[in-house]
């Protein structure tokens, strides 16, 4: 069965036998427009397959397991007056909205329906969002919201704004509570934009997606600028620019395929642990390929995913905002079975420098995984942040304080993996012992320190070198007994700061064992209303 056999949904199908006739009449005639609607390609229907979208019903039957929907509130339509709307009052009111499972397991959903208004959000339209909302945080389950609208309904005045109002305010009430997850499947304009903005995770499809405050239009009036929909709010613009989008795909298919993973690695709620799978020996597991894909030299390049699909689980990994600060990667995957967050400084890109965006990226997935109960492990090789005046003027010490502010408040077990290089401030940002990692584990050719050696030996030494007859011999002295004397994981180890230098090989056995030792951790926090994150 699928979303689309409308007279299949709510048991209707089953109760019919037992119904009087009359009923059965009056269930018949009510149904009608909506079978019609679903199954005839009418010219809205026809429209949105010309721009390469899915009906409502279709990207349900997507998203969900097969024969899972559970429909809420499909006889409900305006009750709006005036404008265009008096004589056309069609059911659901342009939003299809109930809860289904995927892979089992519970999910309340919201999907807008273009075809009718625009998918734009009025009363009904909006208190029918409300209730499945109130529903994912009555019974703890995610709720997910395929948006595709022209926004406020514009007939309904004020009472449109009304329900934006009022999905915003369930979104901070559920923020954390329950996973939220915002599908952007074509316009989501105005202040609509803001739903996803508040989601814990955004996804958007090229081409069809486009999300802004104020489109194209009111732009060009305003500052005579001309830009097209997709150049100011495309999926590209806000998956690789502006952050916004945690993930852009190419269809509609990978799209709501991976919302489907998504789900599969969270829990329902923050008293549920995420979703383990049965433990697959990585306790044991030595993998000699870690140390080829690291270089020794500090300053050559490397991909730190392929770091990461050798420690998680069959290699497989999801990860957050691809495209956006790449210098950082966010990715939530599986270790023994645990699902796990993983924060890695990215040397393919800036160096794997930190910087504002980087810090903001990892900041928000860091206190979602902390949120939910994922455990973070952290892989640090990170030459400190990015210098500049860009950066500076930017705000960097406040957005990297959002990082330092997010490691410091998780209560979820840490582990902190120094892979090659770790310098400075970044050291303390990137989940050190110092901010209350739980476990530091470290390469043995690691470079802690508060700088390189160049430049600490410039800094210490600057006198000696400009009065020494041979500077460049006494340099490479210098630089060797800072190396020998700072520059190694040994030094931290022996002061407590690294709790075991591993052979890379034991990377995964190292965090499996970790994660295990961890797993019962409990933190009390202070009681205060909330801290005061540098926003
Ligand atoms: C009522 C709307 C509507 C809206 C679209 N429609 N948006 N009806 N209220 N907001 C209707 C159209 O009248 C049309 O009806 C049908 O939906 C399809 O729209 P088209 O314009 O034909 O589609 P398309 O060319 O694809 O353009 C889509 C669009 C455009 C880009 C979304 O419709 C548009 O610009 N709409 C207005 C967007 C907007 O300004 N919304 C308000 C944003 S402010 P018919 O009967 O002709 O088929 C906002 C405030 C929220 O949302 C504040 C929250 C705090």
């Amino acid at each position: 069965m699928t979303t689309s056999d409308i007279g299949h949904v709510n048991g209707h199908q089953a109760l019919r036998p037992e119904l009087p006739v009359r009923t059965m009449d009056l269930l018949r005639d009510r149904n009608t427009d909506l079978r019609d609607r679903a199954v005839s390609d009418g010219e809205a229907v026809r429209r949105q397959r010309a721009l390469g979208k899915r009906t409502a019903r279709e990207r349900l039957d997507l998203l969900l397991d097969p024969g899972s929907f559970i429909e809420v509130d499909l006889y409900r339509r305006h009750q709006a007056h005036g404008l265009k709307v008096s004589d056309h009052r069609p059911h659901t009111d342009g939003v299809v909205a109930g809860s289904g499972t995927i892979e089992g397991r519970r999910v309340f959903v919201y999907a807008q329906d273009f075809t009718i208004f625009g998918g734009s959000l009025g009363q009904a339209h909006a208190a029918k969002i409300h209730k499945v909302m109130d529903m994912a945080l009555a019974t703890g389950a995610p709720i997910i919201g395929l948006n595709d609208s022209g926004g406020a309904r514009i007939q309904e005045g004020v009472m449109a704004l009304d329900g934006y109002g009022g999905i915003f305010r369930r979104q901070v009430e559920a923020s954390g509570v329950v996973p939220q997850i915002s599908v952007v499947l074509g316009p989501c304009a105005g202040g609509a934009a803001y739903s996803p903005a508040l989601a814990d995770f955004t996804f958007m499809v090229r081409g069809t997606a486009k999300m802004y405050l104020t489109g194209p239009d009111v732009v060009a009036a305003v500052s005579g600028e001309r830009v097209s929909h997709e150049d100011l709010g495309g999926a590209s613009v806000h998956g690789g620019l502006s952050g916004v989008a945690s993930f852009v795909h190419d269809d509609e298919e990978s799209c709501l395929e991976d919302v489907r993973y998504l789900v599969s690695l969270l829990p329902g709620n923050n008293l549920e642990s995420p979703p383990a799978l049965e433990p697959c020996g990585a306790t044991e597991d030595e993998r000699a390929a870690f140390a080829s894909i690291v270089p020794v030299e500090p300053n050559q390049p490397y991909d730190m995913r392929v770091v990461v699909s050798e420690l998680v689980d069959d290699g497989e990994f999801l990860e957050v905002h691809e495209g956006w600060a790449a210098n950082v990667v966010c990715v939530l995957g599986r270790v023994d079975g645990e699902v796990v967050g993983l924060v890695g400084n990215q040397p393919m890109v800036l160096a794997g420098v930190l910087d504002s965006a980087a810090a903001q990226k990892a900041a928000r997935f860091v206190r979602f995984c902390d949120a939910f109960g994922i455990p973070l492990v952290s892989l640090v090789d990170v030459p400190g942040f990015l210098p500049g005046t860009e950066q500076e003027h930017g705000g960097v010490i406040r957005h990297g304080a959002k990082l330092l502010y997010a490691y410091c408040e998780a209560t979820v077990p840490r582990i902190q993996v120094i892979v090659r290089k770790a310098y400075g401030g970044a050291y303390i940002v990137m989940d050190s012992r110092s901010i209350g990692t739980d476990l530091s584990l470290a390469w043995p050719t690691n470079e802690i320190a508060v700088m390189g050696a160049e430049g600490a030996v410039n800094v210490i030494f600057r006198k000696e070198l400009a009065a020494a007859a041979d500077p460049e011999n006494l340099r490479a002295e210098l630089l060797a007994e800072y190396s020998e004397q700072l520059v190694h994981p040994y030094y931290a180890a022996e002061r407590g700061l690294v709790d075991d230098v591993i052979d890379p090989a034991h990377t995964r056995a190292a965090v499996a064992r970790g994660l295990a030792m961890l797993k019962d951790k409990r933190k009390v926090t202070p009681a205060r209303k909330h801290g005061n994150v540098p926003l």
